[in-house]
């Protein structure tokens, strides 16, 4: 624990200011911890389920090779065993075409031992340009991605049997696991994507928070998010946010996961957020480190969409 030192000026006493010490309390938010709970509270409905006949079941659709793909595939297969939840790997080669695709996805829709589909993103070549096309294939019912527009209209209407993008949902899971009370507080989101940024700005405005998105046009981006009580920021580019852009006793949520060259490691590389962690660590309240943070909590929030859409499926 660390002490800041406040002064408080802003009494409307005419006759003196105070000053106080408070408890200023500058720390990591265990991203690996929260998302231990979560997947704690998801293997005891899966054992619910089981004890009721339904096996909830993942299918992750991998096409190609890309080497960071097959990681994030193999850990999500993992998962599933270590809850119990029944999984599918389809590994397509390279050459797939959109309508190998298209069937693919057209016959894990009506396979009832299937809850839930991922297309494992980015596609390679010219699958890249009709990712979208592919996404609205898949049943919004088994849509556990979040992606599919049905389930992007029910996110922004607010109604809760949609399926909510597992990054942003685990963003909100972190900040309410600090015990911040969202309501009525300034959020600035960095970053506009349909995987991050949008969502994450509509889960905000859900909880009532006053939400600002900010992006590459932004003019002046530190001033803007100078003003966050809770400050996201996902856009893929390391350190973007630095010390000036952090408000004293902020909630710093990074979801940036960037390599960036560092000849002193094994790997030659390291891994840091789009913040400037040691910058915002001395001014916020909390903050998420990289790696460490939201990235555990992303496969915790997948298997807690694969859950839902298995009991979602059976009433
Ligand atoms: N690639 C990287 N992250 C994700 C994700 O959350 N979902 C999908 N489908 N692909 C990804």
């Amino acid at each position: 624990m660390r002490y800041a030192y406040i002064a408080d000026n802003t009494s409307l006493s005419l006759h003196f200011h105070t000053s106080r010490f408070t408890d200023f309390c500058m720390r990591k938010i265990d991203g690996k911890s929260v998302a231990a709970k979560v997947l704690e509270r998801v293997g005891k409905d899966v054992s619910e389920l089981q004890a009721k006949g339904i096996t909830p079941g993942l299918a992750v659709v991998l096409v190609g090779e890309d080497p960071a793909s097959k990681v994030y595939v193999g850990s999500k297969v993992r998962k599933c065993e270590e809850l119990g939840i029944y999984s599918r790997k389809i590994s397509l080669p390279v050459e797939t075409t959109e309508a190998e695709l298209r069937a693919v996805i057209a016959e894990l829709n009506a396979d009832s031992q299937i809850s839930g589909i991922l297309v494992q993103s980015p596609l390679p070549g010219d699958l890249r340009k009709i990712e979208d096309d592919i996404v609205e294939d898949i049943d919004p019912q088994k849509d556990v991605d979040g992606f599919h527009p049905i389930n992007v209209a029910k996110l922004v209407m607010g109604d809760k049997t949609g399926f909510v993008p597992c990054t942003p949902a685990g963003c909100i899971e972190l900040l309410k696991s600090e015990g911040v009370e969202l309501s009525g507080k300034r959020a600035v989101v960095v970053g506009r994507s349909m995987i991050v940024g949008k969502p994450l700005a509509s889960l905000l405005l859900n909880e009532s928070c006053t939400v600002t998105i900010a992006h590459s046009r932004t003019a002046d981006l530190a001033a803007v998010c100078r003003e966050a009580d809770l400050l996201l920021v996902g856009v893929g580019v390391p350190e973007l946010v630095k010390k000036d852009a952090v408000k004293r006793g902020a909630y710093v949520i990074d979801v940036g996961i960037n390599r960036v060259d560092d000849p002193s490691k094994k790997k030659g590389y390291r891994l840091v957020g789009d913040v400037a962690f040691d910058d915002a660590f001395s001014e916020a309240e909390a903050i998420t480190p990289v790696p460490g943070g939201v990235g555990p909590m992303t496969i915790a929030m997948l298997m807690q969409n694969t859950v839902k859409a298995a009991k979602l499926q059976n009433g």
